[in-house]
């Protein structure tokens, strides 16, 4: 759904300060031959991704929503030599295309892709004191979008960036729509956002390759 003009723009700047090099070019490739959904983040977008994990210094990642692990590449090449990236992802198919894509990035040593629906392995990883992470994506089931951010809270500590991807949905996140679960949990979570003293948060629109979306950036305060 993106116009023209969009597309022309993305492949400018992505052409100059995002190129595509054959590990992501390839978990692209994989993804689609493994019939996964092209919503994977766009390249000058998980350029994003790299650079505010890179600035936060991130050394433990989290990830809600792995697909074929396009973003996680991103992230995870910001990690240091012994940092770490935990994924979720519900999909067992989506994981299995996502460790092979992972581990052709030669970056199987420094993440984990754990299956399961994240409202199940998030206590998990509570129970096994993993945390705090420096930086949480957020980027799965948009209905449980604030059990994320909840849950993003508890496993992070002040410093660190929660960041929510798919904030906007074609314009349709500034008005109710109780159809469509997805746009009720982001607003509720933007809701919940913007009420809690220990998050301090913007979010933006977005356009290009991708269409018309946005991202929520929260820094922990407290
Ligand atoms: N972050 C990826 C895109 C993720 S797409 C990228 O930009 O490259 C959303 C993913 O979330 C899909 O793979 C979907 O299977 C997964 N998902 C959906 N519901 C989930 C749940 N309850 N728990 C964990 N993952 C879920
Ligand atoms: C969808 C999910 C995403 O994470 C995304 O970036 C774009 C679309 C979707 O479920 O349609
Ligand atoms: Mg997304």
């Amino acid at each position: 759904m993106a116009n023209t003009q969009w597309n022309d723009v993305d492949d400018y700047l992505t052409g100059l300060l995002a190129p595509p090099d054959e590990a992501l070019t390839a978990a692209l490739a994989a993804s689609a031959a493994a019939g996964l959904p092209e919503i994977a983040v766009a390249p000058n977008q998980g350029k994003l991704l790299h650079l505010l994990a890179a600035t936060q210094g991130a050394r433990n990642i989290l990830e809600i929503g792995t697909l074929g692990g396009y973003s996680t590449i991103w992230l995870a090449r910001a990690l240091p030599a012994d940092g770490r990236l935990v994924t979720l992802e519900y999909d067992p198919a989506h994981a299995d295309v996502a460790r092979a894509n992972i581990a052709r990035a030669g970056l199987e040593k420094a993440v984990e892709v754990r299956t399961g629906a994240a409202l199940d392995t998030l206590p998990l990883l509570e129970a096994e004191g993993a945390g705090p992470f420096d930086l949480v994506f957020v980027d799965a089931d948009k209905v449980n979008n604030p059990h994320y951010v909840r849950w993003a809270l508890k496993l992070t500590r002040p410093g660190s960036l929660i960041v929510v991807d798919n904030v906007v949905r074609n314009g349709r996140v500034a008005t109710d729509h109780p159809d469509d679960p997805g746009i009720t949990g982001t607003r509720e979570m933007l809701e919940l956002v913007a009420r809690e003293p220990r998050l301090d948060a913007t979010a933006f629109q977005t356009v290009g390759s991708k269409g018309y979306d946005g991202l929520l950036l929260a820094r922990v305060i407290g």
